[in-house]
């Protein structure tokens, strides 16, 4: 009896010494927490995901409510999944073969600690430590109160006699314990990018990846939208909304497992990607972004438009450059005299800036076509014999500025710069060469290249200090990618996706130390390339080169809940038949540019534009720097409406476009209800971007409250005849 007594207590004390030792870590936002526990053997588990407690003990307590001290979902719900032990069968965050050919991983909780960073955030470390080797994994999250955001990443790290071979190395590992999750992605292509795919996820794995190297979002973009029980709306409903910030082949893994619950591996596409990591160098993974939002997108879509605006996007509180731009007024076809004379149009308009196009540039294989000249960065002397430094000064003195446009990654064979240096093109020798455009990549894993490409923008502003704006294309995925420079340097080939992507990153971090403010516009051939972490460097991106409007609208419509609009180019062109007013209020929605020969437009038509810009001028800081509210789905209605609101909810900005021309359209029979107003302000409405002869629907004189706006509503009248309406809110 006595020996079974101390027996007992024996196992009492240790459960509890155990206990003692158990470790929980909320990662807390304002709203939502992520839960980590050691259990018995100290391995780290996701125990809670949900919305945040009121005290930070209680957490102690979620993984019992789960259950999950019974075999089956404990052994889903790693912090940081590996590979080669365990009796866990989900999908791998890491897999490694270690020096001596082992190919077993296991992660035991060392240490964690947590700080306040410069920038205004919490950071907590944990350390996980393989029990035999000396290899290390620490989770990093990086934590948004304000904004609702968490980043996501690790660093990994050994110390052993010898490269450890990489074959996985996620970011991220998530466990979710919701029920019924419908996913969103963007599928696309060239002038169709971001066209959502909902996915309702049952058991098994849905993969989100990329593998075109650069211009890496062109079939397929890095951000998701997840509902995490059911169908999130506008306004309602549990959803996740993110992306992997990676600028090259990335991969989002969403596994649903046989409890419902979803396990969530996101990181870079390890797609021909083996990596050789020497000991005692850190390797860093790029950030998994997210926020979870408990009351519909339009929430999560703020949380990250704030989270930009505030943290990390460029000049993100300041202002952005209204343009002409030459493309689809001249193509590759113009001279220095056509150029001024465009010039003259940027002044009528009321722009800011002029952009000069694709076509300036290559003497030996001009840049008449997009067969030749990309790599050759000095100006055609036929074109342009004065060079760049006359048209910046042919533009100031129409009082307008100057931007260039440089693609400086790529090569063309026919081009100069082929000849010299085919070494810096990323070719197998024994393969023919497969273009896209026309085109090669260069070399960025070669510090002599990303001394070029930094070069090609260091010497335009060097000769031309005025110069106001770059356009940074990029047109071609890599194709048969083989570094010359890794072979000399005898670094595996499987390293060039992830070389090429920090490559790119030097020189961008080069550029931004040198100039840290000029305006850069990210474009790729459309929108075939964007993510947060590349708004680091740029201050907006060029979404498609669809700008038929009514393309724009649904375009614009599914970055909007990723990207603020002050980083959205949009421009207004000849593309389309759509009617000139409805092609200048969807371009209004973002950041407004021209891209026509203003010496063409009728009289009419110039005085509609000039007040446009106009008014553009007088609610821009609203767009840019407001809250959006997503009002009418075109996805299921016939028209879209959306709105801008200022912080002090005095002055806010409603689209509303037609979006299906039938000839009873909705939108006449009922109001829309507006939102993020202030509902005991009283304000008026005054619909603008009106022809000068063009019907007034909407009674200025009428005043609202905010109360009624966002209960009942406001009818803008779209029909055939007026297919878009753009109304100013003041409170007065
Ligand atoms: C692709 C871009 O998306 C266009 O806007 C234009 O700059 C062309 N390249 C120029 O070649």
């Amino acid at each position: 009896m006595k020996t079974q007594y101390i027996i007992l207590s024996l196992i009492i004390f240790c459960n509890l010494s155990l206990q003692a030792q158990q470790v929980t870590i909320p990662i807390e936002t304002q709203n939502s927490a992520v839960v980590l526990q050691t259990d018995n053997n100290k391995r780290l588990k996701i125990v809670y995901t949900g919305k945040s407690l009121k005290n930070s003990a209680d957490y102690a307590g979620t993984e019992k409510v789960f259950l999950l001290n019974s075999q089956g979902a404990a052994s889903n719900n790693n912090a940081f999944t590996v590979a080669g032990i365990d009796n866990n069968f989900t999908e791998p965050a890491i897999a490694v073969v270690h020096v001596d050919g082992n190919n077993s991983l296991d992660l035991l909780y060392k240490s964690h600690n947590i700080t306040a960073t410069a920038d205004g955030a919490i950071l907590t470390t944990i350390t996980l430590k393989d029990p035999v080797y000396p290899f290390f994994v620490d989770l990093l999250y990086k934590t948004w109160k304000e904004e609702d955001i968490i980043e996501q990443w690790t660093s990994i790290y050994h110390e052993e006699k010898g490269e450890v071979i990489l074959n996985k190395y996620a970011s991220a590992n998530l466990y979710l314990y919701n029920k019924d999750y419908y996913l969103t992605s963007y599928n696309g292509s060239w002038a169709r990018e971001m066209q959502p795919v909902e996915t309702h996820l049952r058991q098994g794995m849905h993969t989100i990846e990329s593998r075109l190297g650069t211009r890496e979002n062109l079939l397929t973009s890095p951000n998701f939208m997840l509902s995490l029980d059911g169908k999130a709306t506008e306004t309602t409903g549990t959803v996740m909304m993110g992306q992997i910030a990676w600028n090259g082949n990335f991969s989002l893994q969403f596994e649903t497992d046989v409890y419902k619950n979803l396990h969530v591996v996101a990181g870079i596409n390890p797609y021909q990607s083996v990596y050789h990591l020497k000991p005692n160098i850190p390797f860093e993974t790029p950030r998994f972004v997210y926020t979870v939002s408990f009351e519909g997108v339009g929430k999560g879509s703020r949380n990250m438009q704030n989270w930009m605006r505030n943290h990390t996007l460029i000049d993100g509180k300041g202002d952005r450059l209204t343009l002409l731009n030459n493309w689809e007024a001249t193509y590759f076809d113009f001279d220095q005299e056509e150029l001024v004379a465009l010039f003259k149009g940027a002044n009528e308009l009321g722009v800011d800036m002029f952009l000069l196009d694709d076509g300036w540039f290559a003497n030996k294989y001009p840049r008449d076509h997009d067969r030749a000249g990309l790599g050759d960065w000095e100006p055609n002397h036929k074109k342009l014999p004065d060079g760049i430094p006359y048209l910046v000064k042919e533009a100031g003195k129409q009082g307008v500025k100057f931007g260039i446009w440089i693609e400086p990654e790529m090569i063309n064979p026919r081009s100069e710069l082929y000849e010299k240096h085919l070494d810096w093109v990323l070719r197998q020798d024994n393969r023919p060469e497969i273009y896209f455009r026309s085109q090669l990549v260069l070399d960025l894993t070669n510090p002599e290249v990303q001394d070029f490409v930094f070069g090609i923008v260091d010497n335009l502003f060097t000769e031309n200090p005025e110069l106001a704006f770059i356009k940074w294309d990029c047109n071609a995925p890599i194709f048969n990618g083989h570094s010359k420079y890794l072979e000399k340097k005898n670094v595996p080939q499987s390293h060039l996706y992830v070389e090429y992507t920090r490559g790119l990153e030097k020189v961008l971090k080069r550029v931004r130390q040198k100039y840290p403010k000029v305006p850069m516009m990210l474009c790729s051939g459309g929108g075939g390339r964007t993510d947060f972490s590349l708004f680091r460097f740029f201050t907006e991106f060029w979404p498609s080169d669809n700008t038929d409007p009514l393309e724009r609208v649904f375009i614009q419509w599914n970055s909007s809940y990723y990207y603020p609009a002050m980083t959205m180019c949009n421009h207004v062109t000849n593309w389309s038949n759509k009617p000139l007013k409805y092609k200048v209020d969807v371009a209004s929605m973002g950041k407004l540019g021209f891209d026509i020969k203003v010496n063409e437009l009728s009289e009419a038509d110039l005085a509609f534009c000039k007040n446009a810009v106009a008014n553009y001028n007088q609610f821009k800081h609203t767009v840019w720097h407001g809250d959006i509210y997503r009002l009418m789905n075109p996805y299921d209605n016939d028209f879209a409406s959306l709105m801008f609101v200022n912080d002090a909810k005095t002055e806010a900005v409603v689209f509303n476009y037609l979006t299906n021309w039938r000839y009873v359209a909705e939108t006449t029979i009922r109001p829309i209800k507006l939102q993020g107003l202030d509902p005991s302000k009283k304000y008026k409405i005054t619909e603008i971007n009106l022809y000068e002869n063009q019907r007034e629907f909407i009674d200025p004189t009428v005043i609202y409250s905010g109360d009624f706006l966002m209960k009942v509503g406001i009818n803008p009248m779209i029909n055939l005849s007026r297919t878009s309406v753009v109304l100013k809110i003041q409170a007065i």
